[in-house]
C-alpha cells in the first residue's frame, strides 16, 4: 500500500493549485498527485480566453462588487452569494501570486497585466496570455510543485473511491504503462478531476474529459449537485466542435447570420456578441433553427452561423487570438483573416458536480461534510456559477478554490492519522472487475455504445430541453447502459491497455449522463442554461435551489438545498 499525507486526482488547475498550496504551508507534509494523463495534458491546458480579476488596469473604475454582481446575475441568482463574494475578493491576490511564480501573462504597452472585455462582465477584467492563458498558467504551476517535492503519477487512472462509515480513507488506481493497482491511503483525498464534456458528441473538451471523479463519487453513494445544467459555448468550430475562444469576440469579432445580419441584437441588445454564454448560445441555435444557419457552400438553412474577424486586421487578430487563427486554418482550412469561421455551440462546462463547503469539503447532505474528502475545481460545486457561469471565472475558480482547498486540507490533517483499511480487500475486488471487463465475450465495441449514448445525450438533453423528449431520452440511456456488460475488449494484455481505460471511462460516461437527464427532467422551470420549452419561465417560488441528485443502479434519488443569497436579491435577468 502506498501511504501519503493526502492524495490529490487530478493534474489541472484546481489539483496542482491545491497540492502547491499544501506544501507551501507545511513543506514536511507529503503530498500525491495522481493524473490520467501528464499534468500538463490535463483539460486546463486548453482553456484560452482569461482569467477574470479586478485588477483595474483597464477599467480603474472596476469594484469587486461589479465582479461579484455579474457573476451572480450571470448564474441567473442560482449562485452561492458566499462562495461569490470569496472568488470575486479573492481574485487580484491569486493572479499576482500566480504572476510571482512566473505566469506569461500578456501586457498593456506600460507593462502592467493586460485585461480584455469578456460575455457578461460589465468591465474589461480578464487576464490573459494571449488566447493560451490555460497553458501559461498549468506549466508553471506544475514547475513549481516538482520544485517543492510533490509526488506525481502520471498515466495512473483512479478506479474507485475508498470511503467507508462516511470517511474518504483512499483511492484505489491501475497503472496504464503496465497494469498495475495499487491502493493509496491518505488522511485527506481530494478530488480535482475536471468535468465531462465526452458524455455529449460535440464538445470543446479534451478526450480526457470523462467525468470519471463525478462517477466515482456518485458510485460511493455521495450526491451530486446541479447536474442539469449543462454550458454550450456559442462558438464551437463547425464540425469539429473545438473552442473558438470568448476572446475573440471580446477582441471585437461578430456573429452574423445568414442573412448578413449581427443577430444578436435581437436576443441582448446591450451586450450583443458579448452576452452571457446561455443567452448566446440559445440565439445561435435558434437562428439555425428558423432558417437562417448556414451551409457549407454558403447557402441558407444550414448547420452554423459565421464568427467573422475580418474587420479586426491581421495585426490584431495575431496579436491577440493566433491560436483561434491557427485553429480554424489547420482544422477546416479557413483563414480568418479573409474569411468568416463556421461555428455553433458546443459542450463546454458543467456548472454542477461534488457539492462542497467554501474550504472545499464534501457534502453528503444540504447538512453533513464527509470527512477527510475535499474537491475544487470544475469538478466540484461550490456553487459560484450556479445556472450558467461567465467565461473567464473557471480558472478563476480553479485557482482561488484550490489555493482555499489546498489551505484548508493542509489545516484539517494536522489532527489525522492515517486511516485503517483492508488493502487486500480492494485489490482483489479491483482485480475481478478487469477480469470480468477483461473475459466477458460481448457483441460491441466500446466505441459503439459510447457514441450512441453520445449522440442520445446531445438528442435529448440539449441547449432546449422537454418533458416528452427528455423522458425518452432516460429510457434510451437505460437501454444502452444494459449494454455495458456486453462490451467486448480485444486487446487482453496489460501493456499500455487503453482499452481498459475506455471501458471505465464508458462506465463514468453512462453514470453522469443519467445523473445529467434526470437532474434535468426534475427542475420544470428555465434558468440558466437550463432552457425547457415546456417551462419557458424562472421559477424562484419553486426551484430557487440546488439540485441534490443521490445516484444508485435501480435509479436517482433527488434532494434540494438552500441557496444562499447575500448582496443581491433575485431580480428579471435582462442585456
Ligand atoms: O472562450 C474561452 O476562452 C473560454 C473561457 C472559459 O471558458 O472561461
Amino acid at each position: 500500500m502506498i501511504d501519503h499525507d493526502v492524495i490529490i486526482v487530478g493534474g489541472g488547475l484546481a489539483g496542482s493549485r491545491a497540492a502547491l498550496e499544501i506544501v507551501r504551508q507545511n513543506p514536511s507534509l507529503n503530498v500525491g498527485l495522481i493524473a490520467k494523463t501528464h499534468p500538463i495534458r490535463s483539460h486546463s491546458v486548453a482553456a484560452q480566453g482569461g482569467i477574470a480579476a479586478v485588477l483595474k488596469n483597464a477599467d480603474p473604475t472596476d469594484t469587486w462588487e461589479a465582479h461579484a454582481f455579474d457573476t451572480v446575475k450571470g448564474s441567473d441568482y442560482l449562485a452561492d452569494q458566499d462562495a461569490v463574494e470569496i472568488l470575486t475578493r479573492e481574485a487580484p491576490d491569486v493572479v499576482y501570486d500566480l504572476e510571482h511564480m512566473g505566469v506569461l501573462f500578456s501586457r498593456f504597452p506600460d507593462g502592467r497585466v493586460a485585461q480584455r472585455a469578456f460575455g457578461g462582465h460589465s468591465h474589461n477584467r480578464t487576464c490573459y496570455a494571449a488566447d493560451k492563458t490555460g497553458h501559461a498558467i498549468l506549466h508553471e504551476l506544475i514547475c513549481n510543485l516538482l520544485a517543492k517535492g510533490v509526488t506525481v503519477y502520471d498515466e495512473w487512472y483512479v478506479t474507485r473511491l475508498i470511503l467507508e462509515e462516511g470517511q474518504a480513507k483512499g483511492i484505489v488506481m491501475y497503472h496504464l504503462l503496465d497494469g498495475q493497482l495499487a491502493v493509496v491511503r491518505a488522511k485527506a483525498v481530494m478530488f480535482a478531476t475536471g468535468g465531462y464534456g465526452r458524455v455529449y458528441n460535440t464538445t470543446s473538451n479534451d478526450y480526457a474529459s470523462t467525468g470519471d471523479g463525478l462517477a466515482m463519487t456518485a458510485i460511493a453513494g455521495l450526491p451530486l449537485e446541479d447536474m442539469e445544467f449543462v454550458q454550450f459555448h456559442p462558438t464551437g468550430l463547425y464540425p469539429v466542435g473545438v473552442l473558438i475562444s470568448e476572446a475573440v469576440r471580446g477582441e471585437g469579432a461578430y456573429l452574423i447570420n445568414s442573412e448578413g445580419r449581427r443577430f444578436m441584437e435581437d436576443y441582448a441588445p446591450s451586450r450583443m456578441e458579448l452576452a452571457p454564454r446561455d443567452i448566446t448560445s440559445r440565439a445561435i441555435t435558434r437562428e439555425i433553427r428558423a432558417g437562417r444557419g448556414i451551409h457549407p457552400d454558403g447557402t441558407a438553412g444550414g448547420p452554423f452561423v459565421y464568427l467573422d474577424l475580418r474587420h479586426m486586421g491581421k495585426d490584431k487578430i495575431m496579436s491577440r487570438v493566433p491560436f483561434c487563427w491557427e485553429e480554424a486554418h489547420r482544422l477546416v482550412g479557413v483563414d480568418a483573416v479573409h474569411e468568416p469561421m463556421p461555428v455553433r455551440p458546443t459542450v463546454h462546462y458543467s456548472m454542477g458536480g461534488i457539492p462542497v463547503n467554501t474550504d472545499g469539503q464534501v457534502r453528503s447532505s444540504a447538512e453533513d461534510l464527509v470527512e477527510g474528502f475535499f474537491a475544487a475545481g470544475e469538478a466540484a460545486c461550490v456553487s459560484v456559477h450556479g445556472a450558467n457561469r461567465l467565461g473567464s471565472n473557471s480558472l478563476l475558480e480553479c485557482v482561488v478554490y484550490g489555493r482555499r482547498t489546498g489551505a484548508a486540507i493542509a489545516r484539517y490533517i494536522q489532527t489525522r492519522k492515517l486511516p485503517d483499511l483492508n488493502e487486500a480487500h480492494y485489490l482483489t475486488e479491483t482485480t475481478s472487475q478487469l477480469e470480468t471487463l477483461l473475459n466477458q465475450d460481448g457483441a460491441y465495441r466500446i466505441g459503439q455504445i459510447r457514441q450512441q449514448y453520445q449522440d442520445t445525450m446531445t438528442q435529448y438533453c440539449g441547449v432546449f430541453r422537454s418533458e416528452e423528449v427528455m423522458r425518452e431520452g432516460v429510457a434510451k440511456l437505460k437501454e444502452l447502459q444494459k449494454l455495458y456488460a456486453q462490451v467486448r475488449l480485444d486487446d487482453k494484455g496489460t501493456t499500455w491497455n487503453t482499452e481498459i481505460v475506455e471501458a471505465l471511462e464508458l462506465r463514468s460516461l453512462m453514470v453522469v449522463g443519467e445523473v445529467i437527464l434526470t437532474s434535468a427532467l426534475n427542475r420544470k422551470e428555465s434558468r440558466g442554461s437550463h432552457s425547457r420549452e415546456d417551462y419557458p419561465d424562472r421559477d424562484d417560488a419553486a426551484f430557487l435551489k440546488h439540485t441534490l441528485a443521490y445516484y444508485s443502479p435501480a435509479g436517482l434519488d433527488l434532494a434540494y438545498m438552500p441557496v444562499n443569497i447575500g448582496m443581491f436579491q433575485p431580480q428579471e435577468r435582462k442585456y
